[in-house]
């Protein structure tokens, strides 16, 4: 359809979660036009859904013996050998004033008994580093206070509104996007520079921590456009989402902190999973988690194969410090004070994403991507639990000094170059069929012969579209990234973080320590 109204800015931010705002809002101080784009409204994202917490080393708050270097070992070790260690030290390095910024504008944490912030331990962390609010409900606050301050700073924010198609010039700098407003009606914005703040892809899966605009949007939008993507066969699973029957969609989160008050995962006959798996035990870094989870499932002959428990009667106060897991615990039944609650691995985070570095810039002028969406080299092969509300934080903020630094310089398209791609019908795989076949054959444990039949599933199952619903645009990013995914884990031939292949078991050095790059070619292949 032709597009039949447009609008201008000079930044155009795609996503309302903690990168996407945090952008916008630094933008704006810096005297850009900002126009905040989102798909549902502006507190619908993956941000609001974060448990656990803010992963960061405060100057005079931290365990003795911590520091931003330990942080950044933890990090590199749970990363698997992919992490970019000056990304890693960029973003660490950067935390603190990120938080104390989100604290000077409304965000409270809780406190401990020593007056300073009380401070959790997740998988993988070496020490007590993770701060919260709300007890488990981090995410929410972080979320409460972004809204707010854009709310009071009257930032303009599209809600409902879908991002299409980057507008392209000649040269291939991004100038713009198409967008479809809630009722389908297409249009077209206007910027010499679009920042990517779409989040995840977990809806790629039947299973997912994720809520349901997880669809992998920005990331689609960026291949299409011609970015470069990485790391994108590094799905990380939580390992423990509350098991429900038949679970679809969204299922809620138990949070890692739960172990790291010392609550600990036991099979259907009471046997400790972690027993011998990892020093760190329960704690381990959580791609080993999941996996020790998966091998106990997979190894109960006639018992419990899609659940283990997790073990929290030694927890103190439950409800008052977990009162997120709690509440989703007692709706079905279940007291965590008493019973064995259930669990079970789920999709959670893409580790990899848009080629960016930790100012945002990718390699397409005018294009920029901070948060989830993004690739930063923080997390290499498997992010450390809790890194990622501070990612947005960080590079959400670097991201809006680099747009307005550029627009400064005089380095951006001017808006009014920008074309729409080709308008053409694109593959779209029923999404139901690619829940399905990506859950059974591109989850935990991966082999070449499932991923070939998942390659073919996907083939028979893809019809080409025209892009005319919000839906459409979401089931073809599915499509495309879940196409990207599967190419890239049938290439990597080893086991490394949270890629697990059940045919190469070992990580292999030599081939493998390296993150496998992606870009189609112009003619959108
Ligand atoms: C959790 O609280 O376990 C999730 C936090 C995260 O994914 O970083």
């Amino acid at each position: 359809k032709t597009p039949v109204w447009e609008a201008r800015a000079d930044l155009l931010v795609l996503g309302s979660g903690v990168a996407g705002l945090t952008a916008a809002l630094r933008a704006q101080e810096l005297g850009l036009r900002v126009l905040v784009v989102t798909k549902a409204a502006v507190e619908d994202g993956n941000t609001r859904w974060a448990q656990g917490g803010v992963a960061v080393v405060l100057d005079g708050e931290h365990d003795e013996g911590d520091s931003i270097d330990r942080h950044v070992e933890d990090t590199l070790t749970a990363g698997a050998g992919l992490c970019e260690e000056d990304a890693v030290r960029s973003i660490l390095h950067a935390g603190p004033r990120s938080v104390s910024w989100l604290r000077s504008v409304g965000a409270r944490f809780d406190p401990g008994a020593t007056g300073l912030l009380a401070r959790a331990r997740e998988g993988g962390h070496s020490a007590f580093r993770v701060i919260h609010a709300g007890g488990d409900a981090t995410g929410a606050e972080v979320e409460r206070t972004l809204v707010a301050e854009a709310a009071g700073r009257r930032l303009p924010v599209l809600e409902r509104h879908i991002a299409v198609d980057a507008l392209l010039t000649p040269l291939g700098a991004v100038a713009g996007v198409t967008v479809l407003d809630p009722n389908g009606v297409p249009g077209l914005l206007r910027a010499p520079a679009v920042l990517l703040a779409t989040g995840g892809l977990g809806q790629l899966y039947q299973a997912t921590s994720n809520p349901e605009i997880a669809t992998g949007d920005g990331l689609a939008l960026a291949l299409r456009a011609g970015a470069q993507a990485a790391d994108l066969e590094f799905v990380q699973f939580h390992p423990t989402v509350l098991f429900t029957p038949g679970a679809r969609g969204r299922c809620p989160l138990v949070t890692e902190a739960v172990r790291g008050e010392g609550a600990v995962l036991v099979d259907g006959a009471g046997e400790r999973v972690m027993r011998g798996v990892h020093p760190l035990g329960d704690l381990a870094p959580r791609d080993v988690v999941s996996a020790a989870i998966t091998r106990r499932m997979a190894a109960a002959p006639g018992g419990i194969d899609d659940h283990v428990f997790l073990d929290a009667t030694g927890v103190s106060s439950f409800a008052g410090r977990f009162p997120t897991v709690f509440a989703a615990c007692r709706a079905i039944g279940v007291d965590p004070a008493r019973d064995p609650v259930p669990v079970t691995p789920a999709a959670h985070f893409a580790c990899g994403g848009v080629v960016a570095g930790t100012d945002g810039r990718t390699g397409v002028t005018g294009l920029y991507a901070a948060g989830e969406v993004a690739r930063t080299g923080l997390h290499g092969a498997n992010r450390l639990a809790s890194n990622s509300l501070l990612e947005g934080l960080v590079s959400g903020t670097g991201a809006a000094e680099s747009a307005a630094a550029d627009l400064a310089a005089g380095l951006l398209a001017d808006p009014k170059q920008g074309r729409q791609l080709r308008q053409k019908a694109v593959p779209v795989t029923g999404r139901d069929a690619l829940q399905r076949a990506m859950s059974r054959y591109a989850a935990i444990g991966r082999d070449a012969e499932g991923l070939s039949v998942l390659g073919s599933v996907l083939d028979l199952s893809t019809q080409d579209h025209l892009l005319r619903t919000h839906r459409d645009v979401e089931d073809a990013a599915l499509t495309l990234v879940a196409q990207a995914l599967v190419a890239a884990a049938e290439r990597r031939t080893e086991s490394r973080g949270s890629h697990v292949r059940a045919d190469y078991p070992d990580s292999d050095d030599e081939l493998w320590r390296r993150s496998q790059l992606i870009r189609l070619s112009p003619s959108g292949q």
